[in-house]
């Protein structure tokens, strides 16, 4: 196990937070005037999420929402990261809040605020109602604009007991994953709508954060993007070339309307076979460049890429490693390399040189952007072990992530980068999207049958860094 050299001290006022989501973890899918959203239908269509789980009941937690929150008091948890199921609060995607539904993030919220947790309240992550997948989902401009009524009406009954208020996470997923490669809900293969959600993702956000700003003007406004740390396979021109498509694709195409106020202009070139653009309407870019007091960044691992030259074997990882783009957004040409180990249960590789990178490249552009570690964490294959009746689980592969990537975020900070908080994912072993409940995120773990939590070594380990805002060596 590889620890950081020497101990290293945060300063006292930064956040130690931990993030679940919404379909993660609430189960109760069609309790309290829940509709259905797109990952109830995505997830009950055979062959598309292993071993066919839904997240019908995941670990409960609409129901052990007190249980859950004395775990985190427990735990020292600073902040607590968590995402409102649009479903739950507008079924539909229109008309009048559920009563029922907004009850339960009130009541969440009293729990939180009553034990000293900054709640971090995600508007989407991922779980848009069925009906408005109906009408053309993220593809449609209309969504956008229910976007905009939903925030207006959530932010009003519940803003001003949210501390951050984050209109979406991790878009790049929502738009590529679901639109193009197809293997997050819906499932659609389509570049060109890909890239049209895109967009309406990114004007979403900026009408919200409108929202936000006048219903909840206290409140701190971000958005969580996962970065992409994309290294090239040879020192070419060729594969310079391909990681600076895919940094545009994946990066400035969210980044840039965000932060710059406009797309980078080379992604027009290289997407012209799919699409023209021709959603971005006159006064967009403006909506969507809306200040953020901080910029949520997820971060796990990196990615090797190459150009084919359309000759010599391709050199395509399997499995996990296939292209999110390729072939619908014009980048059919390019190869997502296997990464040197060690991995974690994800077949992700572990590299936490990537997170310094991130945070640093990150800083350089936007000097004056505040940001923060939103997620941060990894799966691996746990044992429980009955030690004189006590049930433990001892993960030091976990724990060795998490400090060397801690360690990380430090060193980025050393360098300059303002980072002003750090979530690990996840509070909750929970549904990890199209891999079910196979794949086991949290630092406290859940029996899947029973609902029984039981915390593993690294939420230890995680309680007393945030009792000494300390890094052991
Ligand atoms: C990103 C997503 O936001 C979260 O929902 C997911 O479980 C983790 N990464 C791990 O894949």
């Amino acid at each position: 196990m590889t620890v950081p050299a020497a101990p290293r001290s945060f300063p006292d006022g930064f956040t130690w937070g931990s993030a679940t989501a919404s379909y993660q973890i609430e189960g109760a899918a069609t309790e309290g005037g829940r509709g259905p959203s797109i990952w109830d239908t995505f997830s009950h269509t055979p062959g598309k999420v292993l071993g066919g789980d839904t997240g019908d009941v995941a670990v409960d937690h609409y129901h052990r929402y007190e249980e859950d929150l004395d775990a985190m008091k427990a735990m020292g948890l600073g902040a607590y990261r968590f995402s409102i199921a649009w479903p739950r609060v507008q079924p539909g995607g229109r008309g009048p809040l559920n009563p029922e539904g907004v009850a339960f993030y009130s009541k969440l919220l009293d729990g939180l605020i009553a034990r000293g947790i900054k709640p971090v309240a995600t508007l989407y992550h991922w779980d848009l109602p069925q009906e408005l997948e109906d009408e053309g989902g993220w593809t449609a401009r209309e969504t956008a604009l229910r976007f905009e009524e939903y925030a207006r009406l959530i932010v009003a009954a519940l803003g001003d007991r949210v501390h951050t208020w984050t209109t979406f996470n991790e878009p790049w997923c929502t738009a590529y994953l679901g639109y193009a490669s197809g293997v997050h809900a819906p499932g659609r293969h389509d570049g060109a709508a890909a890239l049209a959600a895109v967009h309406h993702l990114n004007l979403a956000h900026g009408l919200a954060g409108r929202a936000i700003r006048e219903l909840a003007p206290n409140a701190q406004l971000s958005i969580t993007l996962n970065l992409h740390v994309i290294r090239p396979r040879s020192s070419s021109t060729d594969d310079a070339r391909a990681v600076q498509r895919l940094d545009d694709l994946g990066n400035g195409a969210f980044l840039g309307p965000l932060l710059d106020g406009a797309y980078p202009e080379r992604l027009f070139g290289d997407t012209a076979k799919t699409t023209d653009w021709s959603f971005v309407l006159d006064g967009d870019l403006e909506l969507i460049n809306i200040p953020i007091d901080v910029l949520g960044i997820n971060y796990y691992s990196t990615t090797r890429v190459a150009l084919w030259d359309g000759v010599s074997d391709r050199v395509m990882a399997d499995g996990h490693g296939d292209s999110p783009y390729s072939p619908w957004v014009d980048c059919d040409d390019i190869d997502f390399l296997v990464q040197p180990g060690p991995y974690t249960a994800m077949g992700w590789n572990i590299d936490p040189s990537g997170m310094t990178e991130l945070l640093l490249r990150t800083s350089k552009a936007y000097p004056h952007q505040p940001m923060m570690i939103t997620e941060n964490g990894a799966a691996f294959d746990d044992v429980v072990v009955d030690e004189d009746g006590v049930a433990r689980i001892h993960d030091p592969l976990r724990v060795d992530y998490l400090s060397r990537h801690i360690d990380a975020v430090g060193v980025a900070m050393d360098a300059g980068a303002d980072v002003r908080g750090y979530f690990l994912w996840s509070l909750l072993d929970n549904f990890e999207w199209s891999y079910g409940y196979s794949k086991r995120f949290g630092i406290i773990g859940v029996d899947f049958d029973t609902q029984v939590r039981t915390w593993k070594d690294s939420a230890l380990w995680y309680q007393e860094l945030i009792r000494t805002h300390q890094l052991p060596a």
